[in-house]
C-alpha cells in the first residue's frame, strides 16, 4: 500500500482533486469550475451530474499528473460544500432534480413560518443551528413536495438523500455505500448533535421520512471502496469543507480558531468536548468525530467574502484580477470614510438579516475605485470582527490568534488590516490548501499511513504572522463607523 492520499474537495464553484504525500505536500492537483444555475430570484442550483463528472475527471487527472496508480494511494478523503441537497433514485443513482445549493433562499417563507410557530428553540437545542434556509432540511422537504410522487417514493425507501459528500460516495462506490460523516449530518437541521443521531422530532417537524437518510459515521471511518480509479481504493475520510479546514489548520485544541475565505467566510472555534450554545446567534456544530470522540465548534458564517472581490471584477469592472486590490488599498493613506456593507444576499452571522442589501456609504467626489476596493477588503475584516465579538459574548474568551486560509488570505494587506481590526495576531499557513489537507489528514489517519497527523503538536511549519499595529483610538473609530454602516443596512 502506498502512502499518498487523494483528497476530493467539492466546493461551491469548483471541484478539485489533490494528491498529498505523507509530508503533507501537494504532489499534483486538478480543478474544474462548473455551471451555477439561478432559476429564480434567490434560487441557486447545481447539476449533480456536472459535479460527479468533474469529480471523476479531476481525480483521474490528479493521479495522472502525479504519475501514480491506485496502488500508490492509501486512501481517499472527501470534503465538500455543506448543506447542499441531492435527492436520487436508489435503483438508478439518478438525481431527481438539480441539487439545491446552500445559498438558495427559496425556503425562507417556510423558515419564517416555523419560526413564528415557535419552533426555533427546539431546533437550536437539538441541532445547534437556527431556522434559516441555509441548512438542508427545508430544501429536502421542498424537493419531496415539488417533485410529483417523490414523497411517496421516499417513504417506500426508493429514494436517497445526501449532501454532496454522500452523493459522491454513492457514485464512487457504485451504490454500495449510503453514508455521511457527523460534520455534514450536523448541518442538515435533522441531526441531534448531543445524542449523535437523526432526531425523530425534527424529522416530523420538517416532514422528512427516515428512509431517505444516510448512515452517520465518524469523520475518519470506513466509508467504502471505489474501483473507478484504476484499482481498489478505500474512502476513509470525510468532513464538510469548513470542518476539514479546521483539521487542516491543526486547530485541535479548545480555543483555537480558523477562518476560511472563499465565496463566503466561515469561522470555526474549537470548543473541545463542550457544545457551546450561542446566545449571540452563532451556530454550534460538530468540528469532527475521530475514534468515537466528538469535538464541537462555534461557527460564524459570512455569506459574502471573496464574492465581494468578484463583484469588483465582474460587476463593477474596476479590477481585472483579485490581487490588484492589495495594491489599490495600500496606495491610499486611509479609507476616506468609505464603507461597504456587502449584504448582497442579506447578512449571515451574527445579524441573520435576510432582507438587508448591500450598501456603500461615505462617498465623496474624492472617492474612486481604490476606495471601493479597499472598502470591500475592509468589510470582510469588519465582518470577521463582528464574529469574534459574538464569540466573546458567548463566553469564548480572548482569542490568542486567528488562523486564516482561502483565497483572500493570500492578500498581505488584508491580513494586516484583519490583525489591526481584531487586535490579535493573524496566522497564515504556507500551504493555503487547508480544506483538502484536512480531508487528507482524516483519511491518512484512518489508513494508518499517516501517523500523528491529528496531534495538536504536529502543526504545519511555515506560518506567516501578522501582528496588530494600529493605535487603539483609531481601531475603535473604524469599528464604530463600520457599526454605523451596518445599522443602516439592517434598517429594513
Ligand atoms: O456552508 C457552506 C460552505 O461549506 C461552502 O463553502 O468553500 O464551497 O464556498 P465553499
Amino acid at each position: 500500500m502506498g502512502t499518498f492520499i487523494l483528497a476530493i474537495d467539492q466546493g461551491t464553484t469548483s471541484t478539485r482533486s489533490l494528491v498529498f504525500a505523507a509530508d503533507r505536500s501537494v504532489v499534483a492537483s486538478a480543478q474544474q469550475e462548473f455551471a451555477q444555475h439561478y432559476p429564480a430570484d434567490g434560487w441557486v442550483e447545481h447539476d449533480a451530474e456536472d459535479i460527479w463528472r468533474d469529480t471523476l475527471a479531476t481525480a483521474r487527472g490528479a493521479l495522472d499528473k502525479a504519475g501514480l496508480a491506485a496502488a500508490d494511494i492509501a486512501a481517499i478523503g472527501i470534503t465538500n460544500q455543506r448543506e447542499t441537497v441531492v435527492l436520487w433514485d436508489r435503483a438508478t443513482g439518478e438525481p431527481l432534480h438539480k441539487a439545491i445549493v446552500w445559498q438558495d433562499r427559496r425556503t425562507a417563507a417556510t423558515c419564517a413560518e416555523l419560526h413564528a410557530a415557535g419552533h426555533e428553540a427546539l431546533v437550536q437545542a437539538r441541532t445547534g443551528l437556527l431556522l434559516d434556509p441555509y441548512f438542508s432540511a427545508t430544501k429536502l422537504a421542498w424537493l419531496l413536495d415539488a417533485i410529483p410522487g417523490a414523497r411517496a417514493r421516499a417513504e417506500r425507501g426508493e429514494l436517497a438523500f445526501g449532501t454532496i459528500d454522500t452523493f459522491l460516495l454513492w457514485r464512487l462506490t457504485e451504490g454500495r455505500s449510503h453514508k455521511t460523516d457527523v460534520t455534514n449530518a450536523s448541518r442538515t437541521l435533522l441531526f441531534d448533535i448531543h445524542a449523535q443521531r437523526w432526531c425523530p422530532e425534527l424529522l416530523d417537524l420538517f416532514r422528512v421520512p427516515a428512509a431517505v437518510l444516510p448512515e452517520v459515521c465518524d469523520s475518519a471511518a470506513d466509508f467504502g471502496t471505489t474501483t473507478l480509479l484504476g484499482g481498489e481504493i478505500p474512502i476513509l475520510g470525510m468532513a464538510g469543507d469548513q470542518q476539514a479546514a479546521l483539521v487542516g489548520q491543526s486547530c485541535f485544541a479548545p480555543g483555537q480558531a480558523k477562518i476560511t475565505y472563499g465565496t463566503g467566510g466561515f469561522m470555526l472555534l474549537n470548543t473541545g468536548d463542550r457544545p457551546v450554545t450561542s446566545a449571540a446567534r452563532l451556530l454550534t456544530t460538530v468540528a469532527y468525530r475521530i475514534d468515537g470522540v466528538t469535538h464541537y465548534a462555534l461557527e460564524g458564517s459570512l455569506f459574502v467574502a471573496g464574492a465581494a472581490i468578484k463583484w469588483l471584477r465582474d460587476g463593477l469592472g474596476i479590477i481585472v484580477e483579485a490581487r490588484q486590490t492589495q495594491e489599490m488599498a495600500a496606495r491610499l493613506p486611509d479609507n476616506g470614510g468609505v464603507y461597504m456593507v456587502p449584504a448582497f444576499v442579506g447578512l449571515g452571522a451574527p445579524h441573520w438579516c435576510t432582507e438587508a442589501r448591500g450598501m456603500l456609504t461615505g462617498l465623496t467626489f474624492d472617492s474612486g475605485p481604490a476606495h471601493i476596493a479597499r472598502a470591500a477588503l475592509e468589510s470582510v475584516a469588519f465582518q470577521t470582527a463582528d464574529l469574534v465579538a459574538a464569540m466573546q459574548r458567548d463566553g469564548a474568551g480572548a482569542l490568542a490568534t486567528l488562523r486564516v486560509d482561502g483565497g483572500m488570505a493570500a492578500n498581505d494587506w488584508f491580513c494586516q488590516f484583519l490583525a489591526d481590526i481584531l487586535n490579535i495576531v493573524v496566522e497564515r499557513p504556507a500551504n493555503l490548501e487547508t480544506t483538502a489537507l484536512g480531508a487528507a489528514m482524516l483519511a491518512g489517519h484512518r489508513s494508518g499511513a499517516w501517523t500523528g497527523v491529528l496531534d495538536s503538536v504536529a502543526e504545519q511549519g511555515g506560518l506567516s504572522r501578522f501582528a496588530p499595529r494600529l493605535a487603539e483610538a483609531e481601531r475603535s473609530r473604524l469599528v464604530a463607523e463600520w457599526q454605523a454602516a451596518i445599522r443602516r443596512a439592517t434598517l429594513t
